[in-house]
């Protein structure tokens, strides 16, 4: 039988301590049945939610790791041998069995990335999961219109990057976004085209909302929560809308605000929607044509982080955590 190295869950980890609960080993790899391919993975994508399916708490959409199996998320690779008839060998496919060097995938779990339309790891970040999840927060979810104010928190970061660049090449009047640290501030403004940036870390956020926003903002796509959240809440337009997208400061961040402060949405009527991306699957054909368009323009810029080698996953997913990478956070496995 075969066998691959894999990430294993070996304990629960403690706020975005997590590269201590990790350990490598080896599991095996099933032999292949009709359908089947044997992918040999080159990049893995590193993501909140895999914070969050360490933890032993309910999902709503998705399933836990247990302690001593492996981890599991999104991964490009190359087929290198095939029992199907739609993936061939020398095939570069997406699919969900990543965090493992080599995975068994049924075709029917696989999609071929179109390496003419975007490099490998653009298939994992703008026209992958991370580039979806900023288009459907923003048009369907937050039904951005062409004019409207946007600010964007966890701007330095994956979907965040996406979102607040797309917002821009959609028509928003002026395009906003907080990260930590001048640095990534410094690249939304210089490269990726923010009309500002704020520190959240130094930053007396409310003000700087404000003097930002004069008139308000009109989007809110929100992939922090906390206190982020308080601050934009009082700086919306009347009537202006949020697009719930994620909270990643749940994961270290012990000072929360308290349920009270939702009163804002009342006072300014403000229109607060949560989405889960899988929803908008029908929208993807669409996605992939306009990004793929940014892309090939130079109109999108699509930045990694990219950690080396299998044994430095938890140190990429620690980095996410802590803030320290920069756009999409991937490991590299092989060429
Ligand atoms: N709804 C969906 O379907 C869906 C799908 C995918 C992802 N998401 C969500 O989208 C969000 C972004 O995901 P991503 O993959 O793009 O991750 P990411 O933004 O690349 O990485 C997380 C970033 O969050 C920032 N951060 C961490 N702790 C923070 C804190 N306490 N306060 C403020 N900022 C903090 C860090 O940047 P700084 O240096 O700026 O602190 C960090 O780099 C997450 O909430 C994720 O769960 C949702």
């Amino acid at each position: 039988m075969k066998e691959t190295t894999a990430v294993l869950l070996a304990r629960r980890p403690e706020g975005t301590k997590v590269a201590e609960a990790l350990t490598l080993g080896t599991i095996p790899l099933p032999d292949l049945t009709p359908g089947a391919v044997l992918v040999r993975n080159q990049y893995m994508s590193v993501d909140p939610s895999t914070r969050g399916r360490m933890d032993p708490g309910e999902k709503q959409y998705t399933t836990n790791f247990e302690i001593g199996g492996p981890l599991d998320g999104s991964a490009i690779g190359i087929v290198v041998e095939s029992e199907s008839s739609i993936l061939p060998v020398g095939a570069t496919v997406r699919h969900r069995s990543g965090w493992r060097e080599f995975a068994v995938v049924d075709d029917s779990a696989a999609t071929i990335c179109d390496l003419a339309k975007a490099p490998a790891t653009s298939w994992l970040s703008a026209m992958g999961q991370t580039g979806f999840t900023a288009y459907a927060g923003l048009l369907p979810v937050g039904e951005l219109k062409p004019g409207e104010t946007v600010f964007v928190t966890g701007a330095g970061g994956a979907v965040g990057s996406m979102a607040g660049q797309f917002a821009r090449l959609m028509g928003a009047s002026t395009v906003i976004g907080s990260a930590g640290g001048a640095p990534k501030c410094a690249w939304l403004t210089d490269e990726c085209g923010f009309d500002a940036a704020i520190d959240y870390r130094t930053a007396d956020m409310r003000a700087a909302l404000g003097e930002a926003f004069p008139d308000g903002i009109d989007l809110f796509f929100d992939n922090v929560g906390g206190w982020q959240l308080v601050h934009a809440l009082h700086n919306m337009t009347i009537h202006g809308r949020i697009s719930m997208c994620g909270a990643v400061s749940n994961f270290g961040t012990k000072d929360q605000p308290s349920m009270a402060e939702l009163i804002e949405t009342v006072l300014r009527r403000v229109t607060i929607r949560g989405f889960i991306v899988r929803d908008f699957e029908p929208l993807r054909p669409e996605f992939e044509e306009r990004v793929s368009g940014w892309l090939a323009s130079g109109d999108l810029v699509d930045r990694a982080t990219v950690f080396e080698g299998i044994e430095n996953a938890g140190a990429g997913l620690e980095g996410l955590l802590n803030g320290a990478n920069l756009g999409k956070a991937l490991i590299h496995l092989s060429d």
